[in-house]
Parts: structure tokens; C-alpha cells; sequence
């Protein structure tokens, strides 16, 4: 049997919030005195917002107490919400209604698997909410990638084993999951840095309907 389940991450893979990620942190960053560049911006994929400001702080060479951590964690969620506030459908990835549509057409379900707590209202801002079968997503795990547990509970809501689910991510924590977990992992970005994936590709543009027909006809 082939793959029967797809899973998405959402930022870097359904729309690039990675932009508005990197300037809430950057203007936190500034507030306290320091830089904060694109690239130390690609340490901060998949990576929840505990774990970034952990490393944000780190880089400034800051030491928080407890209520400034939790008072930064707020403020840096604020001016993210304001960032995204007026995103639509049209910041949705190139190609990703393309393999959304294949899959729905064959009735293949599909999960969002996201480290993000705000990925139900960007869903819903870029008009994919209806599309998901199931939602799994920061508020939902306690264990972040690169373990499993994101993508085991999205296959458990889906009713299908890990082994025929296929997970599309774009960061290197997330293909760790998927491939903890058991899935076909395919990365969606720059292969070298995503080498551990079973497949990549830069974006789907370039991944082919014949692609996404041969995995789910496989046989395993
Ligand atoms: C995704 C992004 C990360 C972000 C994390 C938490 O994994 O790639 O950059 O830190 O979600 O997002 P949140 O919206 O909960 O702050
Ligand atoms: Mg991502």
C-alpha cells in the first residue's frame, strides 16, 4: 500500500510566515540592544517560541529572570499577531493549492503538523482551515521536534499508520521528526541543508502530480 495521509507543516511550507517570525524577534532583539540577522533567523525554524527566545537571549548575551522571559514571550507573540494580521490567500506558497486540490480530489486526507500556537487563526486568515481533516499544532504537544509526537498524533487523528504518511517540512528539526516517526519525509527548500529528507525539493513548483501519484500508488 502507498502513502494514504499527507501532513504539512505551515510556516516555510503553506505560507512563509518566516518573514514576520524574524521581524517580531529582530525588533525584541533591537529593544534590548543587539542585532539579529536573516541567518541567525534560520536557526529559529520549526523551533517553538520557548526555544527561540532561549536562543535570541543567548546571542544578546541576556540573562532573564523568569518574568522577563514570560513578559518577552508575550511581546514577541503581540507583534508577531500584528504582522500577520492582514495576511490573506494570496501569501499562501506557489503550488501549494496544486497538491492540496490532487490530494483532495482522491480523498486523501491531510493534517497540518505545525510547533506554531497560532496556526489555526493563519489557516483560517488564508482560507485553508476547511481543507485539514486535522489540526495538530503548538498547544496540542509537549515534545517538539525533531521527536515524533507532532506528526504520531496528527497519523492517530487520521486513522493511518506512520509508515504511509508522507510529511512536507521546510525545516531540519521537522524532517528529524518525520523520520523519527517513521514517515516519507520530504523537504521543501534547499536540499543541502535538508539532506536528510527521502525527497526534496525547493518548493512545489517543482514537484509533479506523476510525483505525488507515484507515492501514493507505491507499494510498501
Ligand atoms: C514554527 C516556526 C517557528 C516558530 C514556531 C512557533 O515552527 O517555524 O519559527 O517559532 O512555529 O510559532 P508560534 O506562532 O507559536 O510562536
Ligand atoms: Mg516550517
Amino acid at each position: 500500500m502507498g502513502a494514504s495521509a499527507f501532513i504539512f507543516d505551515l510556516d516555510g511550507v503553506i505560507v512563509d510566515t518566516a518573514k514576520y517570525h524574524y521581524l517580531a524577534w529582530k525588533k525584541l532583539a533591537n529593544e534590548l540592544g543587539f542585532e539579529f540577522t536573516k541567518e541567525q533567523n534560520e536557526l529559529f525554524k520549526g523551533v517553538s517560541r520557548k526555544r527561540c527566545l532561549e536562543i535570541l537571549l543567548d546571542i544578546g548575551g541576556i540573562t532573564a529572570t523568569q518574568e522577563q522571559f514570560d513578559r518577552w514571550m508575550v511581546e514577541k507573540n503581540e507583534d508577531y499577531l500584528e504582522y500577520i494580521e492582514k495576511m490573506d490567500a494570496s501569501e499562501i506558497l506557489l503550488d501549494v493549492p496544486k497538491v492540496i486540490g490532487f490530494l483532495k480530489d482522491r480523498n486523501i486526507p491531510i493534517a497540518l503538523g505545525s510547533a506554531s500556537k497560532n496556526a489555526r487563526p493563519i489557516l483560517e486568515k488564508v482560507k485553508l482551515l476547511p481543507s485539514f481533516d486535522a489540526i495538530v499544532d503548538g498547544n496540542d504537544v509537549s515534545k517538539a521536534k525533531p521527536d515524533p509526537e507532532v506528526f504520531l498524533i496528527a497519523a492517530r487523528k487520521l486513522n493511518v499508520a506512520p509508515e504511509n504518511c508522507v510529511v512536507f517540512e521546510d525545516a531540519v528539526a521537522g524532517i528529524q521528526a518525520a523520520n523519527n516517526a517513521d514517515m516519507i519525509s520530504i523537504g521543501i527548500g534547499d536540499a543541502q541543508i535538508l539532506s536528510e529528507a527521502d525527497y526534496n525539493f525547493n518548493d512545489f513548483t517543482e514537484m509533479s502530480l506523476a510525483f505525488l501519484e507515484s507515492l501514493t500508488s507505491v507499494q510498501a
